[in-house]
């Protein structure tokens, strides 16, 4: 299976990084990359080949688009007519099938992927949806690529791709958010700013390999540490004052609506 990536970025990176540590071969990677440093950059990192435009004549099975959505209309309807066969997947965030498919001459092999930012390191989390004109094997194929950075899960519907940016997608920005606040706090406790950090840090990590591989569910797990009338109960007590959970709810339902006005901004590109 040959792989050409258009766009040589961080996502593409990534990929390529995570199909290379899981045996993939490097001949059949390449990367078109139209900035020169860039492109010299992947090559030396990977030892793949990069080239500045894309040609579909030798074997392309696989095209990932992994280009900022906004460079996306003009970069698809530049693009040779692509081989019928060829699977495309999109990694750009609210860009929709049909617009993609439009762009591309009506071409109907398309999947849509959403990796988030912890695929950098191998534990990235990828919503995946496909149209039915794409056959269970190209699904297959599709699931394996995005496999090599981390989990994957797919949706039925294409709205829900909406809600896979919201909750995965934008996700790691509210836990890093959470971590800046515990630092926060921790200064504020009068630690100095790196064990301030350190605590924050390595609680939020421990906290989510604990519950990653716990069969018992985080509810059960903070049960099981907030004992009647003791020091988690204090601060939970005040987070539910402060409306924690309506909180996270309401944020994720504006993520939600934001990734449906962005695909109706964007696919509107003609
Ligand atoms: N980064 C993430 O964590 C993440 C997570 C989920 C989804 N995504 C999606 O992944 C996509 C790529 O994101 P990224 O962060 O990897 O972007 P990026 O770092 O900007 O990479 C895109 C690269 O493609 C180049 N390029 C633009 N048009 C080109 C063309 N026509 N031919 C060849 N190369 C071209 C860009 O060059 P210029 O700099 O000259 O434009 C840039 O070097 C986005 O659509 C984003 O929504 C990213």
């Amino acid at each position: 299976m040959n792989i050409t990536f258009l766009g040589g970025g961080n996502m593409a990176s990534a990929l390529v990084a995570g199909l290379i540590d899981g045996g993939v071969a490097r001949e059949t990677l390449t990367v078109i990359e139209r900035v020169p440093e860039t492109a010299t950059a992947l090559a030396a990192r990977f030892g793949i080949a990069t080239a500045p435009v894309f040609d579909p004549k030798p074997a392309c099975d696989v095209l990932i688009l992994a280009l900022k959505p906004q460079q996306m209309p003009a970069a698809l309807k530049a693009l040779p007519p692509l081989p019928a066969a060829c699977l495309v997947i999109s990694v750009a965030a609210g860009l929709r099938v049909a617009a993609l498919s439009g762009w591309l001459r009506g071409h109907a092999q398309v999947v849509r992927a959403m990796p988030n930012t912890p695929a950098l390191i191998g534990r990235g989390l990828t919503g995946l949806y496909a149209s039915e004109a794409v056959q269970a094997q190209e699904r297959q194929k599709a699931e394996t690529i995005l496999a090599a950075v981390g989990r994957t899960v797919w949706v039925e519907n294409e709205a829900q791709m909406d809600a896979i940016t919201a909750v995965s997608g934008s996700g790691p920005a509210y836990l890093f958010h959470f971590i800046e606040a515990m630092e926060a706090a921790a200064l504020h406790q009068g630690f100095t700013p790196s064990v301030a950090r350190l605590l924050a840090l390595e609680t939020t990590v421990g906290a989510a390999l604990l519950a990653a591989q716990s069969p018992e569910a985080p509810a059960l797990l903070r049960a099981r540490v907030t004992s009647p009338g003791g020091t988690t109960e204090a601060a939970l007590k005040v987070l539910n004052e402060k409306a924690w959970l309506p909180a996270m709810d309401a944020a994720i339902e504006a993520a939600c609506h934001r990734a449906h006005t962005l695909g109706d901004e964007l696919g509107a590109a003609k």
